[in-house]
């Protein structure tokens, strides 16, 4: 079982490094492959997605995936930016769905930001889409008649993006609680229209599935007003991105939450797919030690389950990660004072 890691910038070295000895603590033939990506790729190769790293990617099950994100890189043309990395492989890779889980962990109630009572409720899971949108549209900068400096961003769903994301969607929901909500921006945008058309369209291969709409500014204010309402939430690249930020905070801390990039490449044992953490390369605390790398470890969990079919070892994972927040183990961004080789220790230990 070959898995490539694309540890990247800032604290994506740090939390990787955490994720790398809990997978080599496992009973597992697993090998390791490296590559660069982002910031360090471009400094070092003069490009976010070197070719080879794209070729170790092909080669492997699935991919460890840091983060990206180089404060000296802003200003580079938008193709040499760290960020192009985690673009290019979800594109390159066919990587369309984005799995994104949030839970609460008992032990936790007290660090979210919404009151515990609130917060304990919450168990949902946002599939956004990732390989489509505003994100991958046509864009650029132009000169309008009055002669003013103009920005612009295709944003765009054809249907054939629009069903393979609903039926992600739906599939979820019938491992879970059998609850959809689709989230849109149909009272305005036309992409959104098709968007919804397509997803009802969808339901009728679903039947035991239940389908909602809501539009995205109203799914913001009920993520925070009543995330227990949630089972699967479907939505697009934009959105999806947002919504799964806000979501972490709900549970308690961005450092928490996981996620899975699939698409149609199979492995030997499951789906080749890229893990990563949702969050960025902390540039702000980058180097101190103190990331909590529990989402990296999370995201290492889903890997073995989608990637390599070992469902047993990932649930071992997550459930010493949460044995390690029930012991009241937490970094800094949970109010505590473990730095993130301390919270690595922790988990290993109670694997
Ligand atoms: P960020 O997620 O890197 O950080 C946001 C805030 O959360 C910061 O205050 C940070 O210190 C904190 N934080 C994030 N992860 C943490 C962790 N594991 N433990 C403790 N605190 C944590 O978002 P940003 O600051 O907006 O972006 C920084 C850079 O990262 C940008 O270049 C951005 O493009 C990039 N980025 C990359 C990815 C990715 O690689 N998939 C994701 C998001 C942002
Ligand atoms: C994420 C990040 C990325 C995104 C950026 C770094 C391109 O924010 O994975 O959530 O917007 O998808
Ligand atoms: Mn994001």
């Amino acid at each position: 079982m070959k898995i490539a890691v694309f540890a990247g910038d800032g604290i994506g070295q740090e939390v990787t490094a955490q994720a790398l000895r809990v997978l080599e603590a496992l009973p597992l033939p697993l090998s390791f492959l490296t590559g660069d990506v982002g910031g360090m790729a471009y400094k070092k190769h003069g490009h976010p997605l070197p070719p080879e790293t794209l070729t170790v990617a092909r080669e492997c099950d699935a991919i460890l995936f840091g983060a990206v994100g180089d404060p000296d890189c802003d200003n580079l043309a938008r193709d040499l930016r760290p960020e192009q990395a985690i673009l290019g492989l979800r594109s390159a890779m066919g990587l369309f769905a984005n799995l994104r889980p949030a839970k609460m962990f008992p032990g936790l109630e007290g660090a979210s930001a919404l009151r515990p009572e609130v917060a304990s409720a919450i168990d949902l899971l946002i599939v956004r889409e990732l390989n489509g949108d505003v994100y991958f549209g046509e864009k650029g900068m132009r000169t309008t008649d009055a002669g003013l400096r103009e920005g612009y961003d295709i944003m765009s769903y054809d249907e054939s993006e629009v069903r393979r994301i609903a039926i992600a969607g739906f599939e979820a929901a019938q491992k879970r609680r059998g609850m959809l909500c689709s989230v849109d921006k149909a009272n305005v945008l036309e992409t959104s229209q098709l968007w919804r058309d397509v997803v009802i369209e969808t339901a009728a291969g679903f039947p035991d599935v239940k389908l909602t709409h809501m539009l995205v500014d109203n799914a913001a204010m009920q993520l925070v007003r009543n995330p227990g309402q949630f089972d699967v939430v479907v939505t697009g690249n934009l959105f999806g991105d947002i919504l799964s930020d806000q979501a972490s905070m709900c549970v308690g801390s961005i450092g928490l939450l996981a996620s899975a990039s699939l698409g149609e490449r199979k492995t030997a044992h499951g789906t080749f797919g890229l893990y990563e953490p949702i969050h960025g390369s902390a540039p702000d605390i980058a180097g101190k030690g103190i990331a909590n790398p529990l989402a990296t470890i999370l995201s290492a969990a889903e890997l073995l389950r989608h990637s390599l079919g070992q469902e047993e070892q990932a649930a071992r994972v997550e459930q010493a990660v949460a044995k390690v927040l029930a012991d009241g183990i937490f970094g800094a961004d949970l109010g505590g004072d473990a730095d993130t080789a301390t919270i690595g220790d922790a988990v290993l230990a109670r694997l």
